[in-house]
C-alpha cells in the first residue's frame, strides 16, 4: 500500500463554554498498518453530535469522556481498506467510532457492515443511523405514545426530533415542534406534516404552547431543557411522561446546569420525567432499523442530512449545532 498520511484532530484541552479551535491539535501523521485483530478504515462522513460537546468534560457520564491527546470520538462510516480482522474484509462499508480522521486503524470494537446499495451513505448517520434509534426508542418506549395524545417535540426540525415527530404522527398523534425561525417551522408542517409549530426565537412558548395545545401536553421530548422544558412542564396533562433526551441549551454553560423550577406540575399531574441513553436499547436496534427503513421506503418517514466538506472545519461545523445553523443530521465529510 502507497504511503497515507492521516489528519485528525485530538482534544487538547478540556473547553470552557462553546468549543474553540484552541481545543483542539490539527496534524498530520503516517497511516499505521492494521495489526492482528484490527482495521484500516477510510472515514467517508462524520456524524457530528451535541453529544461530543458532553464527551469534552472531565467527570462521570454514561460514557468514558475523550483522554486530553485522544482523538476527538466520533460515529462516522467508512469503508474498510486493509483488515486483518476475520469479521471485516477490504471493500466492506461500515458504521463504528472512527474518530475526527482521514482513517481509522484499531480493533473494530462495535462496529457493523452496512449495505451503500440500500440508502446514501449519510442516511446511516441519521434516521438509519443512532439519530433514528435516538428518536425510535425514546418516543416508543419511554414516551409510549398513544393515539390521539398530544406530543410536544423541542429542536423539532434537528436530526432526532424531525423523527420523532414523524413516528409520533404515524402513531396517530398531534404532534407540535418547536423549533428556531421560519424556514425550520414552514418545512415541519408542510414536509413532515407536524400539526402544529412554536417558533421559539420569534414568539413565547408559552403563549406558543395554549395556541397549539389547547388540550395540553401528553408527551414532551425533550431535546433543549433550560427555559423551554419549564415551559411545558406548566402545561402538562395527567400522567404525562416528559422524555429526557437532551438539554443542548444547557452544555455550553459556564454555570450550573439550569434546572426546571416547573417541577411540581410531576406531582400535581401524577406524571413522570425521564431520562435516556439510546445504547441502552443496542440489542433492539436491528429490529428498529427494519421498522424505519420500511417507513423510509414507502415514504411515511423523510430524513435530511446537512453535509459539510472538509475535516479542517470540524470545530466551527460542530458549533452549527448550538447556533442552530444546521438543517437536518449534520454530518462532516472528511
Ligand atoms: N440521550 C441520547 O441517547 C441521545 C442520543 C442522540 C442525541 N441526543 C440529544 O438529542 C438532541 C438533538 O440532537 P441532534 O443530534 O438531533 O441535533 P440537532 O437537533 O440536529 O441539532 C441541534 C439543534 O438544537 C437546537 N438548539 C441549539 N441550541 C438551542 C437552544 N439554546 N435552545 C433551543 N434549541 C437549541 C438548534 O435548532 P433550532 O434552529 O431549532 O434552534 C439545533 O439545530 C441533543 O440534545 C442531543 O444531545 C440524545
Amino acid at each position: 500500500m502507497t504511503a497515507l498520511n492521516n489528519r485528525r484532530f485530538l482534544l487538547a484541552k478540556r473547553p470552557v463554554g462553546a468549543v474553540t479551535r484552541d481545543d483542539f491539535t490539527f496534524e498530520q501523521v503516517p497511516v499505521e498498518e492494521p495489526a492482528d485483530g484490527q482495521v484500516l478504515v477510510k472515514n467517508l462522513y462524520l456524524s457530528l453530535d451535541p453529544a461530543m460537546r458532553g464527551w469534552m468534560n472531565e467527570g462521570k457520564s454514561y460514557i468514558p469522556p475523550v483522554a486530553l491527546g485522544e482523538v476527538m470520538r466520533a460515529l462516522g462510516v467508512g469503508e474498510v481498506i486493509a483488515s486483518k480482522h476475520p469479521d471485516f474484509a477490504v471493500g466492506d462499508y461500515v458504521n463504528g467510532a472512527l474518530g475526527v480522521q482521514d482513517y481509522f486503524v484499531g480493533a473494530p470494537k462495535g462496529f457493523y457492515t452496512i449495505d451503500p446499495r440500500l440508502a446514501p451513505l449519510p442516511r446511516y448517520l441519521s434516521a438509519l443511523g443512532m439519530t433514528g434509534m435516538t428518536a425510535y426508542f425514546a418516543l416508543l418506549d419511554v414516551g409510549a405514545p398513544k393515539a390521539g395524545e398530544t406530543v410536544v417535540i423541542s429542536g423539532a426540525a434537528g436530526a432526532v426530533g424531525s423523527i420523532a415527530g414523524q413516528i409520533a404522527k404515524i402513531k396517530g398523534c398531534r404532534v407540535v415542534g418547536i423549533a428556531g425561525g421560519q424556514d425550520k417551522c414552514r418545512y415541519l408542517v408542510d414536509e413532515l406534516g407536524f400539526d402544529g409549530v412554536i417558533d421559539y426565537k420569534a414568539e413565547n412558548v408559552l403563549e406558543g404552547l395554549k395556541r397549539e395545545c389547547p388540550k395540553g401536553v401528553d408527551i414532551y421530548f425533550d431535546n433543549v431543557g433550560g427555559d423551554i422544558l419549564d415551559a411545558v412542564l406548566s402545561r402538562l396533562n395527567f400522567k404525562a411522561r416528559v422524555v429526557i433526551c437532551g438539554a443542548i441549551s444547557q452544555y455550553n454553560n459556564k454555570q450550573a446546569v439550569k434546572g426546571p423550577a416547573n417541577y411540581l406540575s410531576l406531582l400535581v399531574n401524577r406524571a413522570r420525567m425521564e431520562g435516556f441513553v439510546v445504547m441502552d436499547h443496542a440489542p433492539q436496534f436491528a429490529a428498529a432499523g427494519q421498522e424505519i427503513a420500511g417507513w423510509l421506503a414507502t415514504g411515511r418517514l423523510k430524513s435530511r442530512e446537512d453535509v459539510v466538506e472538509g475535516l479542517e472545519t470540524f470545530p466551527e461545523t460542530l458549533l452549527k449545532l448550538f447556533s442552530g445553523e444546521n438543517f437536518g443530521k449534520l454530518v462532516l465529510k472528511p
